[in-house]
């Protein structure tokens, strides 16, 4: 099923007065089933406001998001939301957070604790199901949030920059968790990232967005085969692509 966006629209009243500030304009892109996207822009341009509204969460003031040929106009089970810093619930072990969405959902114990346990395994986290969200890493906790959002089965997943406070190294292991999970279960994802090497690394499209008022700059395609190297000169090539695009937004967002 793929996901559409058209013609996004977004303003919001700034904090000071009345004016209305256009955040996103006229947002379109399609994404294929079973693809992975990765979206790049300047901090403040709108990622993550795009997100919410691809998510249900936050509605546009113009434009639609479609999966297949239904609109999406509040959270749906089939499309997940993985956040920038996770939210687990403290006084609840791993695997019992990984089966809070499942409990929501009215799904029996059993299949609850049989698809948690599966989960847990996908991300790498076999026999940690019993330690509590205090007892574990950053790292951890992102895998457990992914756990989270790939127990109830979606068919899209959402990332905000998922993996930006976490040191480089366990950064590096968490994209290649992810992509392993991708390739095994054939999600569709969208990851928002300011990190050019991580977007070039993982996605198969890059959609570089401007400043403000936020459009689709450019679509950058990465035809690279997989397993990539990471300091392959094909990467590093798309890597400098994209810098350039980004270089020239800075000089004209400075030059308004
Ligand atoms: N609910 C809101 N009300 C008013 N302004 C908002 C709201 N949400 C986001 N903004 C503003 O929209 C802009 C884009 O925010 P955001 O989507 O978080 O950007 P990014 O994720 O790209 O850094 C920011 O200037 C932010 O202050
Ligand atoms: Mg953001």
């Amino acid at each position: 099923m793929e996901l559409k966006v058209t013609g996004i629209n977004k303003s919001f009243r700034s904090t000071a007065g009345e004016e209305k500030v256009e955040i996103l304009h006229d947002i379109s892109f399609t994404v294929r089933e079973g693809s992975f996207v990765s979206i790049i822009g300047p901090s403040g341009c709108g990622k993550t406001t795009l997100l919410r509204i691809i998510s249900g969460i936050e509605s546009p003031d113009n434009g639609r998001v479609l999966l297949g040929d239904r609109e999406i106009s509040a959270p749906v089970r089939d499309v997940g939301y993985i956040f920038q810093e996770s939210a687990l619930l403290p006084w609840r072990t791993v695997q019992k957070n990984i089966e809070f969405g499942l409990e929501v959902a009215g799904v029996g114990r059993k299949e609850r604790e049989q698809r948690a346990l599966a989960s847990l395994e996908l991300v790498e986290l076999k026999g940690f199901g019993g330690y509590y969200p205090r007892e574990i890493s950053g790292g951890m906790k992102q895998k457990v949030a992914l756990a989270m959002a790939l127990v109830v089965e979606p068919r899209v997943l959402l990332m905000d920059e998922p993996f930006v406070s976490l040191d480089c190294q366990t950064r590096s292991y968490l994209q290649q968790v992810l992509l392993h999970v991708w390739e095994k279960t054939g999600k569709t994802v969208i990851f928002i990232t300011h990190n050019v090497e991580e977007a070039v690394f993982l996605g198969d499209e890059i959609i570089c967005l401007t400043g403000r008022p936020t459009v689709v700059g450019t679509v950058v395609p990465v035809d690279i085969p997989r397993p990539r190297e990471r300091t392959s000169p094909e990467l590093n090539r798309v890597r400098r692509e994209i810098l350039l695009f980004l270089e020239e937004e800075r000089q004209k967002a400075g030059a308004r």
